[in-house]
Protein backbone atom coordinates (compact mmCIF):
# COMPACT_ATOMS: atom_id res chain seq x y z
CA UNK A 1 0.00 0.00 0.00
CA UNK A 2 1.06 3.59 -1.08
CA UNK A 3 1.95 5.67 2.10
CA UNK A 4 -0.24 8.54 1.05
CA UNK A 5 -2.98 5.47 0.73
CA UNK A 6 -1.48 4.22 4.29
CA UNK A 7 -1.90 7.87 5.80
CA UNK A 8 -5.53 8.65 4.57
CA UNK A 9 -6.08 5.42 6.07
CA UNK A 10 -4.86 6.16 9.52
CA UNK A 11 -6.52 10.02 9.28
CA UNK A 12 -9.96 8.09 8.36
CA UNK A 13 -9.72 6.01 11.96
CA UNK A 14 -8.38 9.06 13.93
CA UNK A 15 -11.52 10.74 12.73
CA UNK A 16 -14.14 7.72 13.21
CA UNK A 17 -12.26 7.00 16.59
CA UNK A 18 -12.31 10.36 17.54
CA UNK A 19 -15.94 12.28 17.08
CA UNK A 20 -19.25 10.36 17.24
CA UNK A 21 -21.80 8.94 19.28
CA UNK A 22 -19.31 6.17 20.05
CA UNK A 23 -17.25 8.27 21.93
CA UNK A 24 -19.86 9.43 24.50
CA UNK A 25 -19.25 8.78 28.34
CA UNK A 26 -20.65 5.40 29.08
CA UNK A 27 -19.60 4.52 32.24
CA UNK A 28 -17.51 5.93 35.47
CA UNK A 29 -14.92 4.81 37.47
CA UNK A 30 -14.05 6.72 40.73
CA UNK A 31 -11.18 6.72 42.92
CA UNK A 32 -11.01 8.62 45.90
CA UNK A 33 -11.90 9.44 50.00
CA UNK A 34 -14.60 10.80 51.70
CA UNK A 35 -15.56 13.17 49.41
CA UNK A 36 -16.93 10.66 47.24
CA UNK A 37 -17.52 7.02 48.68
CA UNK A 38 -20.72 5.76 47.96
CA UNK A 39 -21.09 2.98 49.77
CA UNK A 40 -17.63 1.14 50.17
CA UNK A 41 -16.74 2.33 53.80
CA UNK A 42 -20.06 1.38 55.32
CA UNK A 43 -19.70 -2.57 53.72
CA UNK A 44 -15.98 -2.77 54.80
CA UNK A 45 -17.16 -1.71 58.55
CA UNK A 46 -20.25 -2.84 58.19
CA UNK A 47 -20.99 -2.24 62.44
CA UNK A 48 -19.27 -0.30 64.28
CA UNK A 49 -19.25 -0.27 68.09
CA UNK A 50 -20.44 2.91 69.94
CA UNK A 51 -17.17 4.42 71.88
CA UNK A 52 -19.11 7.09 73.24
CA UNK A 53 -18.77 6.70 77.17
CA UNK A 54 -22.75 7.38 77.88
CA UNK A 55 -23.98 4.70 75.11
CA UNK A 56 -24.87 1.28 75.39
CA UNK A 57 -22.18 -1.12 74.72
CA UNK A 58 -24.21 -2.79 72.28
CA UNK A 59 -22.89 -2.82 68.97
CA UNK A 60 -24.27 -0.48 65.77
CA UNK A 61 -27.01 -1.23 63.28
CA UNK A 62 -24.97 -3.71 60.76
CA UNK A 63 -25.64 -2.52 57.22
CA UNK A 64 -25.24 -4.48 53.67
CA UNK A 65 -25.39 -2.80 50.90
CA UNK A 66 -29.14 -4.28 49.42
CA UNK A 67 -30.24 -2.25 52.90
CA UNK A 68 -27.93 0.39 51.38
CA UNK A 69 -29.88 0.39 48.14
CA UNK A 70 -33.32 -1.03 49.10
CA UNK A 71 -36.02 1.72 48.51
CA UNK A 72 -38.53 0.23 51.26
CA UNK A 73 -36.84 2.42 53.93
CA UNK A 74 -39.44 3.39 56.51
CA UNK A 75 -37.69 5.81 59.15
CA UNK A 76 -39.73 8.47 60.10
CA UNK A 77 -36.83 11.00 59.59
CA UNK A 78 -38.88 13.51 60.22
CA UNK A 79 -39.10 13.11 63.93
CA UNK A 80 -35.16 12.86 63.83
CA UNK A 81 -34.92 16.17 61.52
CA UNK A 82 -37.34 18.60 64.11
CA UNK A 83 -35.54 16.60 66.92
CA UNK A 84 -38.22 14.76 68.61
CA UNK A 85 -36.08 11.71 69.36
CA UNK A 86 -34.65 14.02 71.83
CA UNK A 87 -33.43 11.86 74.27
CA UNK A 88 -32.25 9.08 72.13
CA UNK A 89 -28.89 9.23 71.35
CA UNK A 90 -28.47 8.57 67.71
CA UNK A 91 -24.99 8.63 66.68
CA UNK A 92 -24.18 10.23 63.33
CA UNK A 93 -21.56 8.35 61.55
CA UNK A 94 -22.36 7.23 58.23
CA UNK A 95 -24.40 4.24 59.25
CA UNK A 96 -27.05 5.90 61.23
CA UNK A 97 -29.19 8.98 59.99
CA UNK A 98 -29.13 12.43 59.89
CA UNK A 99 -26.53 10.77 57.35
CA UNK A 100 -28.41 10.28 53.90
CA UNK A 101 -31.49 12.06 55.40
CA UNK A 102 -32.17 15.25 52.61
CA UNK A 103 -31.79 13.08 49.66
CA UNK A 104 -32.30 9.32 50.19
CA UNK A 105 -34.17 9.33 53.14
CA UNK A 106 -31.97 6.75 55.14
CA UNK A 107 -28.12 6.07 55.48
CA UNK A 108 -26.96 5.91 51.92
CA UNK A 109 -23.07 5.01 52.75
CA UNK A 110 -22.36 8.68 51.62
CA UNK A 111 -20.55 11.01 54.06
CA UNK A 112 -23.40 13.77 54.08
CA UNK A 113 -26.99 14.34 53.98
CA UNK A 114 -27.73 13.69 50.29
CA UNK A 115 -25.87 13.45 46.67
CA UNK A 116 -22.20 14.03 46.75
CA UNK A 117 -20.39 15.83 43.70
CA UNK A 118 -19.39 12.33 41.81
CA UNK A 119 -23.55 11.41 41.84
CA UNK A 120 -24.33 14.79 40.32
CA UNK A 121 -21.60 14.35 37.80
CA UNK A 122 -22.77 10.58 37.05
CA UNK A 123 -26.50 11.90 36.95
CA UNK A 124 -25.29 14.46 34.38
CA UNK A 125 -24.58 12.07 31.75
CA UNK A 126 -27.33 10.10 31.98
CA UNK A 127 -25.61 7.47 33.97
CA UNK A 128 -27.07 5.44 37.39
CA UNK A 129 -25.32 6.63 40.84
CA UNK A 130 -22.11 4.55 40.87
CA UNK A 131 -22.31 1.11 42.83
CA UNK A 132 -19.53 0.54 45.56
CA UNK A 133 -17.12 -1.88 44.37
CA UNK A 134 -17.17 -3.74 47.49
CA UNK A 135 -20.67 -4.52 47.18
CA UNK A 136 -19.35 -7.51 45.22
CA UNK A 137 -22.36 -7.01 42.29
CA UNK A 138 -21.85 -8.90 39.19
CA UNK A 139 -19.50 -7.75 36.69
CA UNK A 140 -22.21 -6.64 34.37
CA UNK A 141 -23.86 -4.18 37.13
CA UNK A 142 -20.84 -2.57 36.95
CA UNK A 143 -20.63 -1.58 33.13
CA UNK A 144 -21.41 1.60 33.81
CA UNK A 145 -18.87 2.59 36.32
CA UNK A 146 -18.08 1.50 39.74
CA UNK A 147 -16.95 3.21 42.46
CA UNK A 148 -13.41 2.72 44.75
CA UNK A 149 -13.38 5.76 46.63
CA UNK A 150 -13.65 4.37 50.44
CA UNK A 151 -14.17 7.00 53.24
CA UNK A 152 -10.86 7.97 55.18
CA UNK A 153 -8.93 6.59 52.31
CA UNK A 154 -5.28 7.76 52.13
CA UNK A 155 -2.75 8.26 48.99
CA UNK A 156 0.05 6.90 50.34
CA UNK A 157 0.22 3.34 51.59
CA UNK A 158 1.46 3.52 55.36
CA UNK A 159 2.19 0.02 56.01
CA UNK A 160 4.42 0.11 52.71
CA UNK A 161 6.07 3.63 53.62
CA UNK A 162 6.95 1.80 56.94
CA UNK A 163 7.94 -1.40 55.58
CA UNK A 164 10.15 -0.58 52.74
CA UNK A 165 10.75 3.00 52.38
CA UNK A 166 12.87 2.81 49.28
CA UNK A 167 10.18 1.19 46.94
CA UNK A 168 8.48 4.53 47.16
CA UNK A 169 8.45 6.29 43.73
CA UNK A 170 11.18 8.80 43.32
CA UNK A 171 10.97 11.93 44.81
CA UNK A 172 13.79 14.88 44.97
CA UNK A 173 15.86 14.26 47.68
CA UNK A 174 13.21 15.55 50.58
CA UNK A 175 12.83 14.63 53.76
CA UNK A 176 10.01 12.67 55.78
CA UNK A 177 11.48 12.32 59.24
CA UNK A 178 8.39 10.39 60.83
CA UNK A 179 6.61 7.18 59.50
CA UNK A 180 3.08 8.50 58.35
CA UNK A 181 0.10 7.94 61.13
CA UNK A 182 -2.32 5.81 59.50
CA UNK A 183 -5.77 7.50 60.17
CA UNK A 184 -7.64 4.93 58.69
CA UNK A 185 -7.10 1.80 57.75
CA UNK A 186 -4.25 0.99 55.04
CA UNK A 187 -6.02 -1.23 52.99
CA UNK A 188 -8.10 1.18 51.33
CA UNK A 189 -5.07 3.40 49.82
CA UNK A 190 -5.10 4.61 46.06
CA UNK A 191 -2.60 1.81 45.38
CA UNK A 192 -5.47 -0.80 46.73
CA UNK A 193 -8.11 1.01 45.18
CA UNK A 194 -6.12 0.41 41.87
CA UNK A 195 -5.79 -2.99 42.48
CA UNK A 196 -9.54 -3.58 42.96
CA UNK A 197 -9.99 -2.01 39.55
CA UNK A 198 -6.96 -4.12 38.01
CA UNK A 199 -9.20 -7.09 39.64
CA UNK A 200 -12.63 -6.03 38.19
CA UNK A 201 -11.31 -5.22 34.90
CA UNK A 202 -11.00 -8.98 33.15
CA UNK A 203 -14.56 -9.65 34.35
CA UNK A 204 -15.79 -6.12 32.84
CA UNK A 205 -14.11 -7.53 29.62
CA UNK A 206 -14.68 -11.27 29.64
CA UNK A 207 -16.88 -11.26 26.37
CA UNK A 208 -15.27 -8.38 24.55
CA UNK A 209 -12.56 -9.04 21.90
CA UNK A 210 -9.19 -6.73 23.00
CA UNK A 211 -10.67 -4.13 20.73
CA UNK A 212 -14.08 -3.58 22.26
CA UNK A 213 -12.14 -3.63 25.74
CA UNK A 214 -10.24 -0.61 24.59
CA UNK A 215 -13.46 0.85 22.85
CA UNK A 216 -15.11 -0.07 26.66
CA UNK A 217 -12.39 1.54 28.22
CA UNK A 218 -11.83 4.98 25.71
CA UNK A 219 -15.64 5.62 26.47
CA UNK A 220 -14.92 5.51 30.34
CA UNK A 221 -14.50 8.52 32.50
CA UNK A 222 -11.63 8.43 35.03
CA UNK A 223 -12.34 10.05 38.19
CA UNK A 224 -9.19 10.41 40.45
CA UNK A 225 -9.71 12.72 43.90
CA UNK A 226 -9.14 15.11 45.43
CA UNK A 227 -7.66 12.44 47.40
CA UNK A 228 -4.40 13.14 49.73
CA UNK A 229 -6.61 15.35 52.47
CA UNK A 230 -6.19 12.29 55.22
CA UNK A 231 -2.30 12.02 54.20
CA UNK A 232 -1.74 15.27 55.40
CA UNK A 233 -2.81 14.18 58.76
CA UNK A 234 -3.10 17.29 61.63
CA UNK A 235 -0.43 16.27 64.09
CA UNK A 236 1.87 16.95 61.37
CA UNK A 237 3.87 20.79 61.60
CA UNK A 238 3.40 22.70 58.29
CA UNK A 239 7.13 22.09 57.34
CA UNK A 240 6.78 18.23 57.70
CA UNK A 241 3.36 18.01 55.73
CA UNK A 242 4.91 20.23 52.77
CA UNK A 243 7.92 17.28 52.85
CA UNK A 244 5.06 14.90 52.21
CA UNK A 245 3.20 16.65 48.74
CA UNK A 246 5.89 15.28 46.68
CA UNK A 247 5.59 11.45 47.70
CA UNK A 248 1.65 11.97 47.76
CA UNK A 249 1.41 14.06 43.91
CA UNK A 250 4.01 10.94 42.91
CA UNK A 251 1.73 8.31 43.91
CA UNK A 252 -1.38 10.02 42.39
CA UNK A 253 0.33 10.45 39.29
CA UNK A 254 1.85 6.97 39.36
CA UNK A 255 -1.67 5.64 39.62
CA UNK A 256 -2.85 8.16 36.78
CA UNK A 257 -0.10 7.02 34.48
CA UNK A 258 -1.22 3.48 35.45
CA UNK A 259 -4.75 3.84 34.62
CA UNK A 260 -3.27 5.62 30.90
CA UNK A 261 -1.40 2.29 30.69
CA UNK A 262 -4.50 0.61 30.88
CA UNK A 263 -6.39 1.98 28.23
CA UNK A 264 -8.45 5.22 30.06
CA UNK A 265 -8.56 8.43 27.32
CA UNK A 266 -10.80 10.07 29.40
CA UNK A 267 -9.27 11.25 32.99
CA UNK A 268 -10.67 14.50 35.96
CA UNK A 269 -8.08 14.26 38.33
CA UNK A 270 -9.02 16.49 41.17
CA UNK A 271 -7.02 18.83 43.66
CA UNK A 272 -7.55 18.82 47.47
CA UNK A 273 -10.52 21.00 48.49
CA UNK A 274 -9.20 24.21 51.10
CA UNK A 275 -8.70 21.36 53.80
CA UNK A 276 -8.40 24.63 56.29
CA UNK A 277 -11.79 25.79 55.86
CA UNK A 278 -13.62 22.34 57.60
CA UNK A 279 -14.14 22.41 61.59
CA UNK A 280 -12.01 19.28 62.51
CA UNK A 281 -8.96 21.22 60.85
CA UNK A 282 -9.68 24.29 62.75
CA UNK A 283 -10.74 22.19 66.05
CA UNK A 284 -7.25 19.45 65.67
CA UNK A 285 -4.33 21.63 64.09
CA UNK A 286 -2.67 22.94 67.21
CA UNK A 287 0.63 24.40 65.09
CA UNK A 288 -0.82 27.97 64.56
CA UNK A 289 -3.73 30.09 65.41
CA UNK A 290 -3.54 32.32 61.67
CA UNK A 291 -6.54 32.10 60.35
CA UNK A 292 -8.37 34.11 57.34
CA UNK A 293 -11.04 36.02 57.06
CA UNK A 294 -13.09 33.34 56.92
CA UNK A 295 -11.84 31.41 59.70
CA UNK A 296 -9.90 28.70 57.34
CA UNK A 297 -6.27 27.80 58.76
CA UNK A 298 -4.01 29.62 56.55
CA UNK A 299 -1.15 26.93 57.01
CA UNK A 300 -3.37 23.97 56.07
CA UNK A 301 -4.80 25.75 52.62
CA UNK A 302 -1.49 26.52 51.71
CA UNK A 303 -0.60 22.53 51.94
CA UNK A 304 -3.42 22.00 49.94
CA UNK A 305 -2.59 24.83 47.76
CA UNK A 306 1.29 23.94 47.03
CA UNK A 307 -0.41 19.81 46.90
CA UNK A 308 -2.36 21.49 43.69
CA UNK A 309 0.30 23.30 42.46
CA UNK A 310 2.55 20.42 42.41
CA UNK A 311 -0.11 18.03 41.15
CA UNK A 312 -0.82 20.54 38.00
CA UNK A 313 2.77 20.45 37.35
CA UNK A 314 3.15 16.34 37.29
CA UNK A 315 -0.17 15.98 35.30
CA UNK A 316 1.44 18.71 32.75
CA UNK A 317 4.51 16.52 32.38
CA UNK A 318 1.67 13.29 31.73
CA UNK A 319 -0.32 15.34 29.11
CA UNK A 320 3.54 16.04 27.30
CA UNK A 321 4.48 11.98 27.15
CA UNK A 322 0.23 11.31 26.34
CA UNK A 323 -0.59 13.71 23.72
CA UNK A 324 -3.94 11.75 22.89
CA UNK A 325 -4.91 11.31 26.51
CA UNK A 326 -7.48 13.75 27.98
CA UNK A 327 -6.01 14.53 31.19
CA UNK A 328 -8.28 16.86 32.78
CA UNK A 329 -7.40 18.70 36.07
CA UNK A 330 -10.16 19.97 38.37
CA UNK A 331 -9.93 22.84 40.76
CA UNK A 332 -12.16 21.79 43.45
CA UNK A 333 -9.87 24.18 46.14
CA UNK A 334 -10.96 27.17 43.67
CA UNK A 335 -14.36 25.62 43.53
CA UNK A 336 -14.91 25.90 46.52
CA UNK A 337 -13.95 28.98 47.59
CA UNK A 338 -15.66 30.92 45.14
CA UNK A 339 -18.81 29.21 46.81
CA UNK A 340 -17.43 30.12 50.81
CA UNK A 341 -17.11 33.76 48.93
CA UNK A 342 -20.59 34.08 47.69
CA UNK A 343 -22.14 31.86 50.05
CA UNK A 344 -25.12 35.06 50.62
CA UNK A 345 -26.10 34.78 46.73
CA UNK A 346 -26.33 30.51 47.24
CA UNK A 347 -28.14 30.83 49.86
CA UNK A 348 -26.08 29.35 52.90
CA UNK A 349 -27.45 32.08 55.17
CA UNK A 350 -26.74 30.32 58.33
CA UNK A 351 -23.09 30.76 57.48
CA UNK A 352 -23.52 34.42 56.89
CA UNK A 353 -21.18 35.24 59.07
CA UNK A 354 -19.35 31.99 60.58
CA UNK A 355 -18.35 29.69 57.52
CA UNK A 356 -17.50 27.15 60.39
CA UNK A 357 -21.43 26.78 61.26
CA UNK A 358 -22.24 23.20 60.55
CA UNK A 359 -25.69 21.71 59.93
CA UNK A 360 -25.35 18.67 61.98
CA UNK A 361 -22.96 18.93 65.22
CA UNK A 362 -21.22 16.60 67.75
CA UNK A 363 -22.45 17.23 71.20
CA UNK A 364 -19.90 19.82 72.90
CA UNK A 365 -17.46 17.67 75.08
CA UNK A 366 -18.19 14.75 73.58
CA UNK A 367 -15.59 15.66 70.93
CA UNK A 368 -12.92 14.65 73.27
CA UNK A 369 -13.99 11.67 74.47
CA UNK A 370 -14.48 10.07 70.97
CA UNK A 371 -11.90 7.93 70.34
CA UNK A 372 -12.54 6.66 66.21
CA UNK A 373 -15.72 9.39 65.28
CA UNK A 374 -14.59 12.98 66.49
CA UNK A 375 -15.48 13.80 62.79
CA UNK A 376 -19.51 12.67 62.95
CA UNK A 377 -22.78 14.25 64.09
CA UNK A 378 -25.63 13.60 65.75
CA UNK A 379 -29.55 12.91 64.80
CA UNK A 380 -30.69 15.33 67.97
CA UNK A 381 -28.47 17.96 66.81
CA UNK A 382 -29.10 18.25 63.24
CA UNK A 383 -30.93 21.15 61.36
CA UNK A 384 -33.79 22.07 60.30
CA UNK A 385 -32.51 23.76 57.05
CA UNK A 386 -29.35 21.42 55.37
CA UNK A 387 -29.65 23.92 52.39
CA UNK A 388 -28.90 26.96 53.93
CA UNK A 389 -25.41 25.61 55.23
CA UNK A 390 -21.92 24.78 53.51
CA UNK A 391 -20.59 22.21 55.90
CA UNK A 392 -22.57 19.10 57.13
CA UNK A 393 -20.50 18.10 59.49
CA UNK A 394 -16.77 18.70 61.00
CA UNK A 395 -15.39 16.98 57.72
CA UNK A 396 -18.05 17.32 54.99
CA UNK A 397 -20.43 19.76 52.61
CA UNK A 398 -24.19 19.64 52.48
CA UNK A 399 -26.01 18.18 49.46
CA UNK A 400 -26.62 21.67 48.19
CA UNK A 401 -23.30 22.63 48.05
CA UNK A 402 -22.02 20.10 46.63
CA UNK A 403 -24.44 20.10 43.64
CA UNK A 404 -23.51 23.81 42.90
CA UNK A 405 -19.87 22.95 42.47
CA UNK A 406 -20.39 20.11 40.79
CA UNK A 407 -22.98 22.03 38.02
CA UNK A 408 -20.03 24.34 38.13
CA UNK A 409 -17.29 21.35 37.50
CA UNK A 410 -19.55 19.54 34.79
CA UNK A 411 -19.79 23.22 32.77
CA UNK A 412 -16.66 23.13 32.48
CA UNK A 413 -15.62 25.60 35.15
CA UNK A 414 -12.37 24.94 37.33
CA UNK A 415 -11.13 22.68 34.94
CA UNK A 416 -7.78 22.46 33.23
CA UNK A 417 -7.43 22.70 30.22
CA UNK A 418 -11.58 23.45 29.92
CA UNK A 419 -13.91 20.01 29.71
CA UNK A 420 -17.44 20.53 29.52
CA UNK A 421 -18.82 17.25 30.40
CA UNK A 422 -22.46 17.50 28.92
CA UNK A 423 -21.70 16.84 25.34
CA UNK A 424 -20.34 13.35 25.82
CA UNK A 425 -23.17 12.02 27.62
CA UNK A 426 -24.44 9.32 25.59
CA UNK A 427 -28.31 10.06 23.52
CA UNK A 428 -29.92 7.04 24.50
C1 LIG B 1 -30.25 -0.02 43.44
O1 LIG B 1 -31.64 0.15 43.53
C2 LIG B 1 -32.23 0.64 42.34
C3 LIG B 1 -33.68 0.96 42.64
O2 LIG B 1 -34.27 -0.06 43.39
C4 LIG B 1 -32.06 -0.40 41.25
O3 LIG B 1 -32.62 0.06 40.05
C5 LIG B 1 -30.59 -0.62 41.03
O4 LIG B 1 -30.38 -1.64 40.09
C6 LIG B 1 -29.91 -1.00 42.31
N1 LIG B 1 -28.49 -0.96 42.07
C7 LIG B 1 -27.72 -1.95 42.34
C8 LIG B 1 -26.30 -1.76 41.95
O5 LIG B 1 -28.11 -2.95 42.91
C1 LIG C 1 -36.77 6.64 71.76
O1 LIG C 1 -36.88 5.48 70.95
C2 LIG C 1 -37.92 4.60 71.31
C3 LIG C 1 -37.82 3.35 70.45
O2 LIG C 1 -37.63 3.69 69.11
C4 LIG C 1 -39.25 5.32 71.17
O3 LIG C 1 -40.32 4.47 71.54
C5 LIG C 1 -39.27 6.55 72.05
O4 LIG C 1 -40.43 7.29 71.84
C6 LIG C 1 -38.04 7.43 71.72
N1 LIG C 1 -37.98 8.52 72.69
C7 LIG C 1 -38.01 9.79 72.35
C8 LIG C 1 -37.88 10.78 73.42
O5 LIG C 1 -38.10 10.15 71.18
C1 LIG D 1 -20.61 -12.52 29.97
O1 LIG D 1 -21.47 -13.55 29.46
C2 LIG D 1 -22.00 -14.40 30.46
C3 LIG D 1 -22.79 -15.51 29.78
O2 LIG D 1 -23.66 -14.97 28.82
C4 LIG D 1 -22.87 -13.56 31.41
O3 LIG D 1 -23.39 -14.36 32.43
C5 LIG D 1 -22.03 -12.44 32.01
O4 LIG D 1 -22.83 -11.62 32.82
C6 LIG D 1 -21.37 -11.61 30.92
N1 LIG D 1 -20.45 -10.64 31.54
C7 LIG D 1 -20.58 -9.33 31.37
C8 LIG D 1 -19.55 -8.50 32.03
O5 LIG D 1 -21.46 -8.81 30.72
C1 LIG E 1 -19.18 29.15 34.84
O1 LIG E 1 -18.39 30.33 34.93
C2 LIG E 1 -18.97 31.46 34.26
C3 LIG E 1 -17.96 32.59 34.32
O2 LIG E 1 -17.55 32.82 35.64
C4 LIG E 1 -20.28 31.81 34.93
O3 LIG E 1 -20.88 32.91 34.29
C5 LIG E 1 -21.22 30.60 34.86
O4 LIG E 1 -22.41 30.88 35.56
C6 LIG E 1 -20.55 29.38 35.46
N1 LIG E 1 -21.40 28.22 35.23
C7 LIG E 1 -21.83 27.44 36.22
C8 LIG E 1 -22.73 26.33 35.84
O5 LIG E 1 -21.50 27.59 37.39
Amino acid sequence: MAMHQLGFLLLMLLIVSSTGEEDCINSIFNFGDDISDTGNYVILNPSITDKSPTASPSPRPHITWDELNSTSETVDFDSILHGFTRGNRTYGDVHTLPYGITYFKKPSGRFSNGRLIIDFMADALGLPFLPPYLAGLKPEDYKKGSNFAVIGATVLDHDHIQADPSTLPSVPSSSITTPVAAPSPAATSLRVQMEWFKTLLPSLCSNTTTTECQQFLRTSLFHVGGIGGYDYSLDKSHAELQDMVPYVVDTITLAVNELISLGAVELMIAGLLPIGCFPRAQNNYFWTHEYDRNGCVTELNEIARYHNTQLQISLQRLREQYPHVNIIYVDYYDAAMHLINSRLEHGFTNNKDRLSTTCCQAKGLDILLYEAHTESCEAINVCEKPESYILWDQTQMTEAAYEIIASSVVAGNFTTPSFNILPKKCSS
